[in-house]
């Protein structure tokens, strides 16, 4: 999905709502440098961040010159260039189970001005990406949210999570396998070039993740203000395999009290290979004259507990929910990922707001492809599956699950469905949760049975679902 974020028309349902409260809602031209440094100031503002100085300026600009970006202006404020609500989003790959790239739009930058909430604009805008999305050809909408209440009512739900890791130094005794290449320290402006193409590698081997943007490695190497404190206390390690390939870094800072043992913290381990995820954390936990680790934006399946001789050196905490997910193509998004086992499963979506409703018809095969059929325009109830895949999808699943005379035969008459939300298709798309357990919370309802058992063996994941950056 790759095209001029900028050249969708703006939304004109959320220009005439807005209209219709005093407020101008436009599209900022990134070349008129005055809108953009005023959207600016306004997206500090609204995360409550210093006002912004270079370089930190120039690095906003770049990168909004990618983005598609949003302002809500109101001629009655005394500083009418700055606008009071912002919004801003691009097109983007989210990996997937089976290591396929589904076309994503992110949005983020969601502010609105103390002085003009709980006026309906968030909703405008946050209704606006979902529209523009689906005009943009993505199959889902996501974001990273402040706080989880937010973006459930536009059909977003938690899709991937993240934790924070801390590993007790004192405790941290290596059992695991020596790494056949080597780590070496590295000046983190020198992973510049070789960071696209680790960073695209771990993402795909991880549901969840992002395609890095070129200002979010920048900023993940300390080289968007090189000179500030914080950027100069940031070190860099880069695992070589045994070929003298390069296939993972980390970054990270120990912040330390004089004549104290300090802390090891770090948010960037991209990691192409396990080799490389091991002898990084290795690295990492084994320095002397530290309290301890902490890794922030860690998965919920790290190995590490695996790797050390007290797993309990090993503690978690912070867990959140850090991918929220809104799917705005069910055909699309179902028939990107691949699934855990073979079936076929029916899932009737209820969407408040339309993108997704309806009834999809999914059928695995014992590679894990899936074939999906969408409810026909005519609405006449067939979902227009052709036999022959559907018997494909059917004898594979009876291969998998034994079943014989009449609950095979009835089962052969009518596939086996849940209903769910639309938020529900977003937590279980990435393997996240399970199927079963949002029936647990009483939100997916199984109608027919055996169709959680099923559900839940074709959504699960081979890797947990994880996403380790902010956007
Ligand atoms: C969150 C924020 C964008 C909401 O903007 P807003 O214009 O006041 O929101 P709206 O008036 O359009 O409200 C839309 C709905 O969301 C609800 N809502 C808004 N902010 C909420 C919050 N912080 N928590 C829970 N619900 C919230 C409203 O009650 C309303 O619900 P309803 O439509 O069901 O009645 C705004 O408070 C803000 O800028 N916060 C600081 C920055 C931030 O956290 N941004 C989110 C980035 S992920």
């Amino acid at each position: 999905m790759s095209f001029e974020p900028r050249s969708i028309p703006i939304d004109p349902d959320a220009k005439a709502a807005l209209a219709a409260k005093g407020l101008d809602y436009r599209l900022i031209d990134p070349a008129d440098l005055d809108a953009l440094d005023g959207w600016i100031d306004a997206d500090h503002r609204g995360f409550h961040h210093a006002r912004p100085r270079d370089p930190g300026r120039a690095y906003d600009r770049a990168v909004m010159a990618e983005r598609r970006v949003h302002g809500v202006y109101d001629d009655a404020v005394p500083e009418p260039r700055v606008p009071v609500a912002t919004v801003s989003s691009w097109p983007t790959g989210l990996s997937v189970p089976g290591g396929r790239s589904l076309d994503g739009w992110a949005v983020s930058s969601v502010t609105v001005s103390p002085t003009h909430r709980r006026r309906g604009i968030a909703r405008a805008l946050m209704e606006a990406e979902l529209a523009t999305a689906k005009r943009a050809g993505a199959a889902v909408a996501m974001l990273t949210a402040t706080e989880a209440t937010i973006y459930g009512r536009f059909g977003y739900a938690p899709a991937a999570k993240a934790v924070t890791v801390e590993v007790d130094r004192r405790r941290a005794h290596w059992v695991g396998p020596e790494a056949p290449g080597r780590v070496h320290y590295v000046e983190p402006a020198t992973l510049r070039d070789q960071a696209p193409a680790i960073s695209r590698r771990a993402v795909a081997r991880t549901p969840g993740e992002i395609d890095r943007w070129p200002g979010v490695l920048d900023r993940m190497l300390g080289l968007v203000d090189p000179d500030s404190d914080a950027s100069r206390a940031l070190r860099a390690l880069r695992y070589d395999d045994e070929h003298g390939q390069p296939q993972g870094f980390a970054t990270f800072r120990v912040t330390r009290e004089p004549n104290r043992p300090g802390w090891v913290e770090f948010d960037v381990l991209a990691a192409a290979t396990d080799d490389a995820e091991r002898a990084l954390w290795r690295v990492l936990v084994e320095q002397d004259f530290v309290t301890g680790v902490r890794g922030l934006l860690r998965s919920t399946d790290e190995p590490l507990e695996w790797l050390l001789e007290d797993p309990r050196a090993v503690t978690v905490s912070e867990v959140t929910d850090h991918l929220w997910v809104r799917v705005v193509d069910p055909a699309a998004a179902l028939g990107a990922r691949r699934y855990g086992a073979a079936g076929e499963l029916v899932l009737e979506i209820d969407d408040p707001l339309g993108y997704a409703a309806g009834r999809y018809t999914l059928l695995a095969s014992a590679d894990g492809r899936a074939v999906v059929h969408s409810p026909r325009p005519d609405g006449d109830g067939d979902d227009g599956a052709p036999k022959r895949e559907r018997s494909r999808a059917r004898s594979a699943d009876a291969e998998s699950v034994p079943s014989r005379g009449a609950r095979a035969a009835a089962r052969a008459a009518e596939p086996r469905s849940i209903r769910l939300d639309v938020r529900d298709l977003a937590s279980i798309y990435l393997g996240g949760v399970r199927p079963s357990v949002l029936a647990r919370a009483g939100r997916v309802v199984e109608a027919s049975p055996g169709a959680l058992q099923l559900a839940d063996r074709m959504f699960a994941s081979p890797r947990t679902p994880h996403l380790s950056i902010w956007f």
